[in-house]
């Protein structure tokens, strides 16, 4: 099946960076959000992260202007009905995202070859396809922050996907530049199911006095070679999605490893949620000399 043009749903991080991946692979684009500035912030940012490629000479200054060319900004989701695959990168709330593939599998009932994707990062995939009338052609595509950086992306098969939909979805991922691998609808799937007790367990040894923020980011990134240290990655990935994730994930296995600590709590129920909101486990008033906050 060729892809001509393919929909993203939502501008935010996640969206943003998978349409920009997208477009500068040469896909044509529709990318969806609910209000014109969020397309807009979302387009901005797209911008500003190809001149980082130009600036480090990954793209042309002509590849950026017919990469942005190739993305077209939409607020009505009708607009999509033509796409030949659609992924979500929404809020991480059920009702949002099946609200959107109910209306998406409605707006493309003349389109029965398209294949409807979810970025989830924790969300069950299966529990998603309820929501739409074709769930053989459902599947999971968990891309990783920033999208156009991370090579990764987990293509994630259901009891219900038809496998000739899931070869598509897997070949896809290869001509995006990205190398997927193949992992089966369970909670987390493979990164998230490893990544977050490891997260998890990092704030609990700061609980515990083992050291302090910065000495276990070091250790970490000096003693395993890790690009970031477990609190400057919680705090770029947000406290809130980990937060969310954890409870999903707890909900899930019933294992003390996926609950969230204390503090995690704390700092979210305060609204540091991290570099996005300029406070977290670091402080970022300094953006290019981060200082741990007293916690
Ligand atoms: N597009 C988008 N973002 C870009 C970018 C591009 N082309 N180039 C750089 N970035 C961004 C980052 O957001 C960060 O932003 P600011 O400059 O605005 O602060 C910046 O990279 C750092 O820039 P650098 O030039 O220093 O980047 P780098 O080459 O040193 O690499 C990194 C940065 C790739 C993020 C590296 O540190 C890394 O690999 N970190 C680990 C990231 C990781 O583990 N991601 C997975 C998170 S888990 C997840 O996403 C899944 C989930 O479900 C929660």
């Amino acid at each position: 099946m060729a892809m001509q043009l393919v929909g993203v749903i939502g501008a935010g991080t996640m969206g943003n960076g998978i349409a920009h991946v997208f477009a500068r692979c040469g896909f044509n684009v529709m990318l969806c959000d609910v209000e014109q500035r969020f397309l807009d912030r979302g387009l901005a940012t797209i911008a500003k992260n190809l001149d980082r490629e130009v600036a480090k000479n990954k793209i042309t200054a002509g590849d950026k202007v017919s990469t942005l060319g190739r993305i077209t900004g939409v607020v009505d989701r009708a607009k999509m009905a033509d796409c030949d695959l659609v992924i979500e990168a929404a809020t991480e709330k059920f009702e949002i995202k099946a609200e959107i593939f109910r209306e998406l599998d409605r707006l493309m009932k003349s389109k029965p070859e398209v294949i409807l994707a979810s970025n989830t990062s924790s969300i069950s995939v299966t529990e998603l396809l309820t929501s739409v009338m074709r769930p053989e052609r459902f599947i999971g595509l968990h891309f990783f922050n920033p999208v156009p950086l991370m090579k990764l992306v987990e293509v994630v098969r259901t009891i219900a996907t038809a496998d000739d939909v899931y070869q598509t979805a897997y070949e896809f991922g290869k001509k995006l530049g990205k190398v997927p691998v193949r992992t089966s609808d369970k909670t987390g799937f493979i990164v998230n199911r490893l990544l977050v007790p490891y997260l998890l367990d990092a704030i609990r040894a700061y609980e515990e006095g083992v050291g302090s923020i910065e000495d276990i980011d070091n250790a970490m990134k000096l003693g395993c070679g890790y690009p970031m240290g477990p609190f400057t990655l919680l705090d770029f990935v947000g406290l809130e999605t980990t937060y969310y994730i954890t409870q999903v994930m707890f909900e899930e296995f019933k294992e003390r490893r996926f609950a969230s600590p204390p503090l995690l709590k704390r700092l979210v129920m305060a609204g540091w949620y991290g570099k996005k909101t300029g406070k977290g486990f670091y402080d970022y008033s300094d953006p290019n000399n981060p200082k741990a906050n007293k916690l």
